[in-house]
């Protein structure tokens, strides 16, 4: 049965019988204790702990998750993924245990012809928690399993929470046997390869707090209701049906392990370390695919870490398999994406994305992996010139910090060489970079005052009233201070503070505006510097900066003066971006919402959702548009009024922000009409000139312009300009013809590179007749061992060895064997005649005699073969080593 049709029947049992069917959620978990989506029941944590109310008593999904705390252990086993979806029921205090275990028991066990699963019941095994008497016969009684197919276990597999604080509740499982030849008899307590977990029913209905992971949390008390939460991994039970070995050979992943397979020259099923990379490869594109569909992009932290971490284990995988370095994500990924598309219909629409993140994720590895490789393989053989045995912990950090290879790399790389590394000595240098960045954030943003201590401040002094709107100067009084993250009486010079005023002209970074700078003056007594303003908690406004000189102290009346210059520059890039956000609506329709925005003097930026991107004549489009309207100099109104009254007139409003009762909506005639809270120019014309700078995605679905306002679009213009006529000069062409003449060059150096590297791989062909007379015999064959002409690529050398072989016949045994060093990286390549393999001597086996040699690992057919390693300096070393190998044969 096809995974698609195996979550379609799941959905529907539920269905029929009285679920809510609720679409997947994102994998980007919307809960702050978590960074990925983990299990089924993430979305519906807020209803099991009674935060919310469940608009629906019971409900069903195929969620997709992501768990990679196994990561390591992914291939190895036969069931561990890293992208997984998980089917599952969910009663939010409706029914309990005595409905939940029979409808599972049934859709599993129900024929495959009235739409169940149609598993034998003789298969199939359960467990309880220790003490649940009562799942126990409900299992016995209601359902019929035989006792001695239900077993009792403890709290590490019969508990189920998610690890943190929240919900949780004793479990009972339903495992599947899979026979003799997996393992010993004795069910899921004796072996949990050959009885496998496939569907985990959770009575929830308690609440944990603190402390151990999965055993050892203390229990807080019940939740409001009693709950079910069941998980039934998807994956796992299509390899059941599907009669596979394992979850990497199902009817999807299946497809992306095969094609890895053709790609790097491999067959699957041949060597067991080949299968486990395949299989690596298969899960791991397929994760990178859905992390990267939902939004999330390669980075050095959180969910962007998980992401890289995965494609740079998919892309060393592919090299270590196809021993060169030949760029194979773009195919798999492809591959992925038609297999998943008929669960994820949108995966279609998001290809170009998905493909463009994945692409530039694999160029970029590249590069860090041929200079981090070159520095590791140093690292490596200065530890074993050293007697030692131990990768150092600042080889390890070094590797990282410059050239970005994640310790995991590093590790798995060291441990291929039968190294170890000092990870504990690299976790203090990384702990030690860490707390220097930290306390440069601090002392910058100073944003670490604890939450309640704001709160502390805003019952204190009340909200603050911004006068900003009208006004650019006030007289204060000082209502708290905040010095190092604690309420000080005083701040004195050269202390970084936070100032909270009664009133204050400081507009606050809110809806893409970036706050006020300016100064805060005690008569005659001192002056603060405020470089930034921040509301941490609605209403209050926090002003943080430096004091400059003198002092400041609680209940001080201090002169606040913004800087208006800068404030309005910021108008200006704001008002402007409320014109190309109208321009962006009448180009590509209303689906064009803004996603965000950052308006800095001179400057902005706005994000907005399309997936399409917007070509440069619709762009050019765009900015005249803008400017037409704006030279109409047309009067920005700004008036309060009720919500509803806003939306009636068509104000347009930022989907997912809280606005109160009352509403500020700004007008630009009946061109712009929003929701706002910032500040702007009184009218149009004074934006002047407004020029977008580009257009490009950010992220699945959303994409980005930027531009330039006022003097600072002239400035650009103006350089672009001095840019154009520097060009001509040079090239002495008119400005016109400048893009013909440029095309014409291009297209004549192409054509001499092109000639350049012909000419070279003719003459490293050239070689090729003076390197097959030096063939000497070592044992029954005649052995060419030798290091191909400088410069040659791993293409050259292939055909080099083959040209070779071919020369020296098939009348005896023939093994050519040849090195070359592209790029800083011994490659080895390795040719037997028709006559060499008979009599036993494979290229297969050669290579990996060579590559041993060179630090690093290869294989490939018995006819030919490749390899290759880290150290340059062992060439000689692995040519001879191959003739000794000949010689022995
Ligand atoms: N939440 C349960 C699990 O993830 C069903 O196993």
């Amino acid at each position: 049965m096809e995974t698609a049709e195996i979550a379609r029947r799941f959905l529907s049992f539920f269905e029929k019988n009285g679920h809510t069917v609720v679409p997947s959620a994102s994998l980007i978990a919307e809960d702050p204790t978590l960074l990925l989506v983990p299990a089924g029941m993430v979305p519906f944590k807020p209803f099991f702990l009674g935060q919310r109310t469940p608009p629906y008593a019971t409900a069903t999904s195929v969620q997709k998750c992501i768990r990679t705390k196994d990561i390591e252990e992914v291939g190895k086993t036969s069931r561990h993924a890293t992208f997984f979806q998980m089917l599952g029921n969910f009663s939010f205090g409706s029914y309990f245990k005595e409905q939940a275990i029979p409808l599972a028991w049934e859709l599993v066990t129900t024929p495959v012809e009235d739409g169940g699963f149609g598993i034998d019941p003789e298969k199939l095994w359960v467990t309880v928690y220790l003490d649940d008497d009562e799942a126990e016969q409900i299992w016995r009684e209601k359902v019929g399993v035989r006792p001695e197919r239900i077993q009792r276990m403890g709290m590490e597999e019969n508990y189920w929470s998610m690890g943190v604080p929240g919900p949780c509740g004793p479990c009972s499982e339903i495992f599947y046997d899979r026979g003799p030849e997996f393992g010993s008899e004795g069910g899921p307590e004796a072996d949990e390869n050959r009885y496998i977990e496939i569907w985990n029913l959770v009575f929830m209905q308690y609440e944990r707090g603190e402390g151990g992971d999965k055993t050892g949390f203390p229990i807080l008390g019940d939740l409001p209701k009693k709950n079910i939460d069941t998980g039934l991994g998807l994956e796992r039970l299509a390899a059941v049906l599907q009669g596979v070995d394992n979850i990497y050979e199902t009817d999807i992943m299946g497809r992306v392990l095969h094609r890895a397979a053709e790609l790097t020259g491999t067959r699957y099923g041949d060597k067991h370390e080949q299968d486990v990379m395949l299989r690596v490869v298969a899960d791991h594109v397929r994760s990178a695919v859905m992390l990267v569909a939902d939004g999330v992009k390669p980075g050095n932290e959180k969910a962007g870490y998980v992401l890289r971490r995965i494609l740079r284990r998919s892309i060393r995988n592919l090299r270590l398999l196809s021993g060169d370095d030949a760029f194979l994500l773009h195919e798999l990924t492809e591959v992925s994406i038609d297999a998943m598309k008929d669960i994820y219909p949108d995966l279609l629409d998001k290809a170009d994305v998905v493909h463009g993140v994945i692409d530039t994720e694999e160029r970029n590895f590249a590069d860090t992996l041929r200079a981090g490789t070159a520095l590791f393989g140093r690292a490596a053989e200065r530890t074993r010139q050293a007697g030692g045995t131990t990768f150092s912990g600042s080889d390890a950090f070094q590797l990282h910090d410059t050239y970005g290879f994640p310790i995991d790399l590093t590790l798995e790389m060291a441990d291929e060489q039968g190294l170890t590394v000092d990870e504990a000595s690299f976790r203090e240098l990384m702990q030690k970079q860490k707390d220097t960045a930290k306390a440069d954030a601090k002392a910058k943003k100073l944003g670490n005052a604890d939450i309640s201590l704001y709160a502390q401040l805003l019952e204190g002094a009340g909200s603050t009233d911004f006068l900003g709107y009208s006004d650019a100067e006030s007289e204060s009084h000082v209502k708290g201070i905040v010095v190092g993250g604690v309420s000080a009486p005083a701040a004195r010079a050269g202390e970084k503070v936070e100032i909270v005023l009664d009133r204050t002209p400081f507009y606050a970074e809110s809806g893409g505006q970036l706050a006020d700078t300016g100064t805060l003056t005690v008569d005659g007594r001192g002056v603060v510097d405020v470089e930034d303003v921040q509301k941490p908690i609605p209403g209050l406004f926090v002003h943080r900066g430096t004091v400059r000189s003198g002092e400041v102290v609680l209940d001080d009346v201090v002169h606040a003066t913004i800087d208006t210059g800068r404030r309005h520059a910021i108008e200006r890039s704001h008002s402007a971006t409320h014109l190309i956000h109208s321009a962006l609506r009448n180009a590509l329709g209303p689906s064009a919402g803004q996603a965000g925005s950052e308006n800095r003097p001179g400057q902005l930026r706005f994000d907005f959702t399309s997936d399409t991107a917007l070509g440069g004549d619709r762009l050019a489009e765009v900015e005249e548009e803008v400017n037409t309207v704006l030279a109409g100099d047309i009067a920005v109104r700004t008036e309060e009024k009720s919500l509803e009254e806003a939306l009636k007139m068509g104000a347009l409003a930022m989907f997912g922000e809280k606005y109160g009762d009352r509403v500020r909506v700004v007008e630009m005639s009946d061109y712009s009409v929003e929701l706002c809270g910032g500040t702007h120019v009184p009218s149009t014309a004074r934006l002047g000139i407004v020029k977008l700078l580009g257009e490009s995605s950010i992220g699945s679905g959303v994409r980005r312009v930027e531009a330039a306002v006022g003097v600072d679009a002239f400035k650009r213009l103006s350089k672009e300009s001095a840019l154009v006529g520097q060009l001509s000069e040079q090239l002495k062409t008119p400005r016109e013809q400048l893009p013909e003449r440029i095309d014409s060059m291009v297209s004549r150096l192409r054509a001499a590179e092109k000639e350049i590297e012909k000419l070279r791989a003719a003459q490293v062909l050239q070689a090729a007749e003076s390197i097959a007379e030096g063939a000497r015999r070592h044992g029954a064959a005649l052995v060419v061992a030798a290091s191909a002409p400088e410069g040659a690529s791993g293409d050259d050398l292939r055909t080099l060895v083959l040209d070779v072989r071919g020369r020296l016949g098939e009348e005896e045994p023939v093994v050519v064997a040849m090195t070359a060093v592209p790029k800083d990286r011994p490659v080895v390549v390795i040719a037997t005649n028709k006559a060499a393999q008979k009599a036993g001597i494979k290229a297969g086996d050669l290579v990996g005699v060579a590559a041993r040699a060179l630090g690093g690992g290869g294989g490939g057919k018995p006819d030919i073969a490749q390899g290759g390693g880290s150290d340059p300096s062992k060439v000689d070393e692995a040519l001879r080593a191959v003739e000794a190998r000949v010689a022995g044969a």
